[in-house]
């Protein structure tokens, strides 16, 4: 849908739009101008057989032993084989003669930072190693990852290696999905689920050991761990803190954490030859794309990384690669295409760390998920585009923004490493060098000095931490940002005027949702809406995966999107729509395939709708349902996200109310042809334009009407259009 535009398209404006959208995005040019492990599943295969054969011999030529107990004999003796075998592997990491020495250091000190090339171990062998010599008596072990899909594939990595289920000894927690028991011991987690376990136990009393991993990732949540886990270290002498990474400024993590000792071991490392082009990329998609072929038929053998911004692009790119493919014949070897980002469901992530069959050649098409977070073996040639995602946020007017960035010279230098792990490798950079060395920054902005901290704002305020000003940051966010987050609680009635939490707030908190989100669902109890407002919710949190676009159907897929928008009732509202007639359908699979929506996505929506259904009741809301009636339901949204509001202007375009901007409604709303006056949106992104996500028609007066300390009649008044109130206003309200 990328290059070959069919005819059916052009009659459709929405996906022209769509398409044009994402062709632009992957134009971005830079800124300022222009065997290891994998090989086990080969080796498994054959232990596997042999002992097949050899049982079955066994089996046959001996006594009767019927068919159960030889399968289970078989079973047992393959496990134990692949768990030795495990085993083996274990011992061939770059960190396991650093074993002793290692849990020494954590022995003699409380707390360690550890640096360590990426993949030699640290993420999946140090929590086993504590465990191996008893830590685990006195405590949990938590290890915390940036990102989800890491910590469910580092949490089912180290269940096969210790020969456990997933959730038993070994589990994970991350937002909406807590795969732990009782038994459970090592624990990954995401940083962001750590911090909320602060809430109910403000000093991690079962835990002995806490392990901050990939900490040179600098997330919002990892920054805000520093400060608790060093507050909490002082009055836990017995609690171990391990702060590791693969790149670090080691000495800054160590002054920071009043000189903690360093222990750096050595990786393995192979020679990469980087290549640069030699003029800016115009189209950086498909000059990946180019260069993924032009690995694939002209270099030896080996996978392929490719590292893009985002699901989308990589979509995009898997079919446009799958198609060239078919038109090169049949003579050059069997390209095996695995994609992966946060929201490829977990059977499919399997799929990337399958070793790739003799000759045939993978190519991972990746978020930067792949830069450090996960280790995939094999990988001789990367090509890196130069960009991410990345969230933006101007503390002048509290709009938070995501868009596609040039990475860091760290980053990028990371990227190449992935080539060079097994063997000496290649990397494409689809820059110049003259753009690496000039225009790129040495290293990524920690989140915390460019996001909104409403969100970890009430947090701390709801652990009691109250001055924010002189919380212990590793590097302070911009005071503007700190008070924008206040004033927003404020807004919100999460804080009072004395910057303390109200009952609003503190039932807010609760809610592993965005202060926004939160207080949507808190008010929907005033208009009795709560059942509807955690659907949407629900929805919302899953992103835009709910739809999806066959390039053969696309016009049956936008049809089938445009019926739940029947009567311009909004995304929001369309999105309840979806939800509720999934469940009329008894949540019928079929009933997806039919409507051209992802029941991937809706099962996880239905998931995150019971959680948040059992909120509700902790903060003692009831569930009540006001299905007739749509306006109570715009008005529980609004009180969330009264401060995205935005107005027509005579151009189509819109301008926010409270910090005037120009924005414009997302091509895939069903608002993008209706244009009402009045919008309320879910989230800003910038691709090409400011694009609203996500809007819903609004009242004006309601503004005044529910935020009456925040908006004035005279930010409402259509003082910029004329008077002559339109025929149809109001009708889908
Ligand atoms: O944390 P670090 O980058 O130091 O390494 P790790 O994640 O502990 O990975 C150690 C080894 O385990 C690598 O060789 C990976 O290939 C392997 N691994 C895996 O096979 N599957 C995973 N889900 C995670 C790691
Ligand atoms: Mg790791």
């Amino acid at each position: 849908r990328y290059r070959d535009q069919g005819a059916a398209d052009k009659m459709n404006p929405f996906a022209e739009q769509e398409a044009w959208e994402e062709h632009q995005i992957g134009k971005a040019t830079m800124k300022y101008g222009s065997k290891n492990k994998k090989q086990i599943s080969d080796d498994y295969q054959f232990v596997f057989e042999d002992q097949i054969d050899f049982i079955k011999a066994s089996v046959m030529g001996g006594e009767n032993i019927d068919n159960e107990e030889a399968t289970e004999l078989l079973e047992k003796s393959m496990a134990k084989s692949a768990l030795e075998k495990l085993q083996e592997d274990r011992k061939s990491l770059p960190i396991y003669p650093y074993r002793d020495q290692l849990l020494q250091a954590i022995e003699d000190h409380q707390i360690l930072v550890i640096v360590g090339e990426t993949g030699s171990g640290k993420t999946t062998q140090i929590p086993q190693y504590l465990h191996e010599v008893g830590y685990t008596k006195r405590g949990k072990i938590g290890c915390t990852q940036p990102r989800r899909v890491a910590a469910m594939s580092v949490a089912a990595r180290v269940s096969q290696e210790m020969g456990v289920k997933l959730g038993h000894e070994v589990g994970y927690s991350i937002r909406f999905e807590d795969c732990t028991s009782e038994k459970t011991v090592l624990k990954y987690m995401t940083d962001g689920m750590l911090l909320r376990e602060f809430l109910g136990e403000p000093d991690l009393e079962s835990y002995s050991v806490v392990m901050v991993d990939e900490a040179h990732e600098r997330t919002l949540s990892t920054d805000i761990l520093f400060g608790l886990v060093k507050d909490i270290a002082r009055f836990r002498p017995d609690l171990k803190l391990l702060i590791s990474s693969a790149t670090l400024d080691a000495e800054k993590f160590s002054d920071y954490f009043d000189s903690a000792p360093i222990f750096k071991f050595p990786g393995r490392r192979y020679p990469v030859e980087i290549h640069y082009t030699k003029a800016p990329e115009a189209d950086y998609l498909d000059a990946a794309i180019v260069t993924v072929l032009q690995i694939h038929v002209t270099q030896e053998l080996g996978d392929i990384l490719v590292f893009f911004t985002g699901q989308e692009e990589i979509e995009t790119a898997e079919e446009i690669i799958k198609h060239r493919i078919r038109g090169l014949g049949t003579k050059i070897a069997e390209l095996i295409i695995c994609p992966i980002y946060a929201n490829l469901p977990t059977e499919l992530q399997a799929k990337i760390f399958e070793a790739t069959p003799e000759g045939a050649r993978k190519v991972v098409l990746a978020t930067n998920i792949a830069e450090t977070s996960l280790t995939i073996d094999g990988i001789k040639y990367v090509i890196d585009p130069g960009f991410c995602k990345m969230k933006s946020y101007n503390p002048r007017t509290g709009m938070e923004s995501l868009l596609i960035a040039p990475v860091s010279k760290a980053s990028a230098n990371q990227r190449a490493g992935r080539a060079g792990r097994t063997g000496p490798g290649k990397c494409f950079r689809l820059y110049t060098a003259y753009n690496y060395y000039n225009d790129m920054e040495d290293n990524t902005i920690p989140e915390i000095q460019r996001t909104n901290l409403a969100n970890v704002v009430l947090s701390l305020k709801s652990l009691g931490i109250h001055d924010l000003i002189n919380f212990d940051f590793m590097d302070p966010p911009p005071s503007e940002a700190l008070l924008k987050a206040l004033e927003l609680l404020f807004a919100l009635s999460a804080l009072n005027k004395l910057g303390e939490l109200t009952k609003v707030g503190r039932r807010m908190a609760e809610f592993p949702l965005d202060p926004m989100l939160s207080k949507a669902i808190v008010a929907s109890d005033n208009y009795k809406c709560s059942d509807e407002m955690i659907s949407i919710a629900a929805m919302l949190s899953i992103g835009n995966s709910i739809f999806y676009r066959p390039k053969d159907k696309q016009v049956h897929a936008d049809n089938a999107r445009m019926n739940f928008h029947t009567g311009n009732v909004g995304d929001h509202i369309a999105l309840l729509k979806v939800y509720d007639s999934w469940k009329e359908t008894n949540y019928s699979t079929q009933w997806c395939y039919e409507n051209y929506i992802q029941v991937r996505s809706m099962k996880r929506a239905r998931d995150i709708r019971d959680q948040l259904e059992g909120l509700l009741e902790r903060v003692e809301i009831e569930l009540t349902s006001n299905a007739s009636d749509l306006e109570p339901i715009k008005k529980a949204i609004t009180s969330g996200f009264f401060p995205n509001s935005a107005r027509l202007q005579k151009n189509g375009s819109y301008r926010t109310v409270k910090h005037p901007q120009t924005v414009h409604i997302h091509p895939s709303s069903g608002l993008a042809q209706i244009l009402p006056r009045w919008v309320i949106y879910h989230e800003l992104v910038l691709t090409t334009k400011e694009y609203m996500r996500q809007v819903t028609e609004l009242k004006p007066e309601w503004l005044v009407e529910i935020a009456p300390h925040y908006y004035q009649l005279k930010d409402v008044e259509d003082s910029g259009m004329k008077k002559k109130p339109r025929a149809e206003e109001g009708q889908g309200l």
